[in-house]
């Protein structure tokens, strides 16, 4: 059971609003007669946030739904009491970060982008190889693809969330620098490339690392930024100095794959 609400977050999330009910106003109905009606409305909304948000971590979801489930009663509540609120705004809202995030509660992969200094240090990477073609996996807003193509080099990125991918889209045209398509990375080819790169999370990496172990070439370079592959011993990890303390994690294609002890 546990393992369908971490694949389906969301039925986690709204299992813990559902669980969390019927204990707040438990807990909150002896108060009624001594507590003001806002007050009272008021400490039922953030018991009821505090209540699902720790469901949710017993439920192992990961932590950004924690802040949903806290969040989540405080916003309806408010937009109940302040009322005669039209509704677009909601539609609209729900619309922009369903475009967004729509990928995330499938894939457990959420947005986060690479900063300038890992980009520089992944364009300085591809200059030591001579590495000419470079591929990122779930390419976001397609920063690293921008930062890492010309001089020679060609970048591409592949993002399966369309408001993201439409956005890389427009700034990659704007500045005339890579190449994004939109698609799945699970389908995506990587033969031809020098390098690939992703940054995505730690759900994905076994299953990644089956894929690009089989399909790149010899002598190609996986960087994974963040999330080591589970169980496989990278040839290289640096720690960059920038404020994240970013890790890169390096597994060349062409190396046997040792197991960890
Ligand atoms: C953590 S972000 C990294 C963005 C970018 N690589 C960077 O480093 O700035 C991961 C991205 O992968 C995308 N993503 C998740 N699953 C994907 C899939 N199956 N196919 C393509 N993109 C995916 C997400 O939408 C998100 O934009």
């Amino acid at each position: 059971m546990l393992v369908l609400f971490r694949k389906t977050p969301i039925l986690g999330a709204l299992l813990a609003q559902v669980v969390a009910l019927p204990i707040v106003a438990a807990a909150t109905a002896p108060l009624s007669t001594m507590v003001e009606r806002l007050p009272l409305i008021g400490l039922a909304l953030l018991l009821q946030g505090l209540v699902a948000a720790g469901i949710t971590r017993v439920l192992g979801l990961a932590r950004w739904w924690l802040v949903i489930a806290f969040l989540f009663p405080l916003a309806m509540g408010t937009a109940l009491l302040v009322g005669n609120l039209p509704a677009w705004p909601f539609g609209l809202a729900f619309l922009l970060l369903a475009l967004v995030f729509s990928n995330t509660t499938r894939g457990r992969i959420p947005l986060y982008l690479t900063n300038t200094e890992t980009a520089s240090v992944l364009r300085d990477v591809m200059k030591d190889r001579e590495a000419t073609r470079m591929l990122d996996l779930g390419c976001g807003l397609g920063g690293v693809v921008r930062a890492l193509d010309g001089e020679g080099r060609t970048a591409r990125g592949v993002e399966n969330a369309p408001a993201v991918y439409l956005t890389a889209r427009l700034l990659s045209a704007v500045t005339g620098r890579g190449e994004i398509r939109r698609g799945d990375l699970w389908k995506t080819d990587v033969a031809q490339e020098d390098m690939v790169y992703a940054f995505l999370s730690p759900a994905p990496m076994a299953a990644l690392w089956q894929k690009l172990k089989t399909e790149m070439k010899p002598g190609s370079l996986f960087v994974s930024n963040s999330f080591p592959v589970p169980d496989v011993e990278p040839d290289e990890i640096w720690e960059l100095q920038d404020a994240r303390k970013t890790k890169l994690f390096f597994y060349p294609i062409s190396a046997a794959v040792t197991p960890m002890e």
